[in-house]
C-alpha cells in the first residue's frame, strides 16, 4: 500500500516534517509520500476537500489551523478535545479523527534519555502557559506526576491553563521571579515559550542560579539546538533535554497512528540535529 500523508498549515514551506516522515517511511520499509498542502484561511476548505478526494490516510495540522480543523472532523480524541487543539488527523474508513500528539511526543522524547525521571515524586516547573504548555502539562500528568507549578509572564494566562482542570495535580501559579527563588526544589524544568528562539537567541525566561544539579532542564525550542537556557543549565552541571527530540517523537506518534508501526527512532535524534545544523 502507498500511504498518502501530509501537512496543512500556513506558512509551511520550511517545515521539517517531510524530511522526518521520509525517515520513518524508509525505516518502516513502506511506500508512501508526505506532502505539504499549504493554503491561507480562504483556501483551507478547498485544500481539505482535495485531501478528502484523494483519500489521504493522515495528515498533520500546524499553525494557524490547530483549532479550526475541529469543524472538519468526524471525531475528536478526548485529550485533543480537552486541549482544544488537533495536530494529527487519521483517516479511519473514510472518517477523519483528530488527535493531539504534542504532549505525548514530548513525554516519549524525555523518557528516552531519562527513563526513570517521571513519577509521582517528580516536581515539575513549567515555564509558559500557551498551547504547547497545555499539551505537556496534560501528558506529564498522565505519567503520574502530581506537582506541576506554572510560571508565566501573564498571570492570567497561567490561571486560564489551570481553569481547564486538566487533572488532579498540585499546581501553583508563579511569577518568573518566584520560580527563580524556589528553583532548587524542581526535578524537571520545561521551557515552552518562544523566548530564546532564533533570531532572538539571547533571551531566557529565568536565571538558573538556584538550580539543583540533579535536575533536568528541557527546552522545546529547537532553533538553535542549544538555547541560552540549556547552555546555562549545562554550565551549572545540570542535565539537559533538547527540543528537536520532541519534534521527532511527536512525528513518531503520528506515524504510528497512521500506519500502526511503532518505530524505534532514537538514532534519528542525532541525524535530525545534524540536519538542523545544516
Ligand atoms: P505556543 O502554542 O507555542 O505555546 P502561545 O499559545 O502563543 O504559543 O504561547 C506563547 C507562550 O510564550 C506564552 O506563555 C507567552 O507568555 P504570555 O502568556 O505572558 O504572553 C510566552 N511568551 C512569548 N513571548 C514571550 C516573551 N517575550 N517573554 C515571556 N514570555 C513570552
Amino acid at each position: 500500500m502507498l500511504y498518502k500523508l501530509g501537512l496543512i498549515g500556513h506558512p509551511i514551506s520550511h517545515s521539517l516534517s517531510p524530511w522526518i516522515h521520509q525517515q520513518f517511511l524508509d525505516l518502516a520499509e513502506v511506500d508512501g509520500e508526505y506532502k505539504l498542502y499549504e493554503g491561507d484561511h480562504e483556501a483551507l476548505p478547498e485544500v481539505l476537500k482535495h485531501l478528502k478526494e484523494i483519500g489521504i490516510d493522515g495528515f498533520n495540522v500546524t499553525v494557524p489551523y490547530k483549532q479550526v480543523i475541529v469543524d472538519y472532523l468526524d471525531e475528536i480524541d478526548k485529550d485533543a478535545e480537552i486541549l482544544r487543539a488537533v495536530n494529527t488527523v487519521v483517516n479511519i474508513d473514510g472518517k477523519w479523527k483528530g488527535y493531539s500528539t504534542d504532549g505525548e511526543g514530548y513525554v516519549r522524547s524525555l523518557k528516552e534519555p531519562y527513563p526513570n525521571l517521571l513519577n509521582h515524586e517528580t516536581t515539575v516547573l513549567l515555564l509558559g502557559a500557551g498551547g504547547a504548555a497545555r499539551g505537556i502539562y496534560r501528558a506529564l500528568m498522565g505519567q503520574g506526576v502530581d506537582t506541576i507549578d506554572i510560571a508565566n509572564r501573564s498571570h492570567d494566562k497561567a490561571k486560564d491553563l489551570l481553569s481547564l482542570r486538566l487533572g488532579d495535580v498540585n499546581s501553583n501559579v508563579l511569577s518568573y521571579q518566584e520560580a527563580e527563588q524556589q528553583l532548587a526544589k524542581y526535578d524537571l524544568i520545561v521551557q515552552t515559550t518562544s523566548v530564546g528562539m532564533k533570531p532572538n537567541v539571547e533571551g531566557q525566561v529565568i536565571q538558573l542560579d538556584q538550580i539543583n544539579k540533579d535536575a533536568v532542564v528541557s527546552d522545546i525550542v529547537y532553533q538553535p539546538i542549544t538555547t541560552q537556557l540549556l547552555h546555562d543549565a549545562s554550565e551549572r552541571g545540570a542535565n539537559i533535554h533538547h527540543g528537536h527530540a520532541m519534534l521527532l517523537y511527536q512525528g513518531q506518534l503520528a506515524f504510528e497512528k497512521w500506519t500502526g508501526k511503532n518505530l524505534d527512532v532514537a538514532h534519528l535524534v542525532d541525524k535530525l540535529e545534524n540536519k538542523l545544523r545544516g
